[in-house]
């Protein structure tokens, strides 16, 4: 069970802190954690955002647990250079093209989300995000029209056999779930989103069991608002899932509380929190790691195959919500480090 811990920037590493913290604490058979280095921080180490040393750290794995990456001293650098571009680097070196983003509400924080309760106690939800191609790895630029304006550009495409394994992934999860699947997409506009159509349709003829529905992304960012309960699962792009979970994360109430798992055909798989290096709250003790630590669980189910030391984590995280224990996110005042504590003590 050999871990690469990339902890990143910003709150990156206090949160991973705390997960890696869990991780020891289970007993774990040949637990083995390498560290390496990510983002803004592997930049100004060794120049690059994703050194080479990093990959082949990755490479050497079972999984990667993943912090953030993003530090706005970086912002001015070549796209190439930016701390970003360590996770899409990693997500598409190592084909972890399935992204999934479990939300649901904890039990004690249905006052606590943006939704009203009776509206926020019926998530429970999973989006499948697609990681390796749409707009976020299309021909992209920078160029100057003949009158003399500058026009930036970032093509948006999907190969049809990009379409169709994410489309199996969340044809599956449905399966596993409560049998139904929404893709999202922009047909009405994209012809990007006409082919994700077509596709999923297609693959949804050897899922006759699953209830498929097409929503386009305006209206389902409306619907995760105003229904969410009408959701199992949700299958769409890349850039859609992106936004989309952002969104789903304050209906649960924080985005301190949304993990994630990216995979591609085999165990292998990266696990992060789906937030970012957060920077105004960054090296305070104030960032809450639970999405962290619920991403290092969704990695012992998914790369280890341990299901019940997954349960456990889970359980001792949604003790320790339902015990009073939050953060600043939440309107609490438990910092890090606290809430680590708090549920190492519930394991
Ligand atoms: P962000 O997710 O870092 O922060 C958004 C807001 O949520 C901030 O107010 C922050 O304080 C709060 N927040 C985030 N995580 C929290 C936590 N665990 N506990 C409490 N509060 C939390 O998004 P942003 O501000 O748009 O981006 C900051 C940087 O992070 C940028 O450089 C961006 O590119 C990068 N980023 C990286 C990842 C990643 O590494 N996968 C994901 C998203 C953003
Ligand atoms: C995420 C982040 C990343 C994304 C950024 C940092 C590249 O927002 O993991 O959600 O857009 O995928
Ligand atoms: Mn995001």
């Amino acid at each position: 069970m050999r871990i690469a811990v990339f902890a990143g920037d910003g709150i990156g590493p206090e949160v991973t802190h705390e997960a890696v913290r869990v991780l020891e604490a289970l007993d774990l058979p040949g637990l083995e954690l390498v560290e390496g280095d990510v983002g803004a921080a592997a930049w100004r180490k060794h120049g690059h955002p994703l050194p080479p040393e990093t990959l082949d750290i990755a490479r050497s794995a079972g999984a990667i647990l993943f912090g953030a990456v993003g530090d706005f001293e970086c912002d001015n650098l070549e796209r190439h250079l930016r701390p970003e571009q360590a996770i899409l680097g990693l997500r598409k070196e190592l084909t972890l093209f399935a992204n999934l983003r479990p939300a649901r509400v904890f039990e004690g924080l249905e006052d606590l989300t943006s939704l009203k309760p009776e509206v926020a106690r019926t998530i429970d939800l999973l989006i499948v995000r697609e990681l390796n191609g749409d707009v976020y790895f299309g021909e992209k630029g920078m160029r100057t029209l003949p009158d003399g304006r500058r026009e930036g550009y970032d093509l948006m495409s999907y190969a049809e056999d990009e379409v169709r394994r994410i489309s199996h992934v969340g044809f599956r999860a449905a399966m596993g779930s409560r049998k139904k699947l929404c893709s999202v997409d922009k047909a009405n506009v994209l012809e990007t989103s006409q082919l994700w159509r077509d596709v999923v349709l297609e693959v949804a003829k050897e899922y006759p069991e699953v209830e498929l529905s097409h929503m386009y992304v305006d209206n389902a960012a409306m619907q995760l608002v105003k229904n969410p309960g009408q959701f199992d699962v949700i299958v769409t792009g890349n850039i859609f899932g992106d936004i989309l979970s952002d969104l789903a994360s304050m209906c649960v109430g924080s985005i301190g509380l949304l993990a994630s798992a990216s995979l591609g055909e085999g165990t292998f798989g990266l696990y992060e929190p789906i937030h970012g290096s957060a920077p105004d709250i960054a090296g305070k003790g104030l960032a809450n790691p639970m999405a962290t630590i619920l991403s290092a669980a969704m990695m012992l189910r998914h790369s280890f195959a341990r299901e019940a030391d997954a349960r456990r984590i889970e359980d001792a995280v949604a003790k320790a919500l339902a015990d009073g224990v939050k953060g600043g996110d939440l309107g609490g005042n438990a910092g890090t480090r606290e809430i680590g504590d708090a549920v190492l003590e519930r394991l």
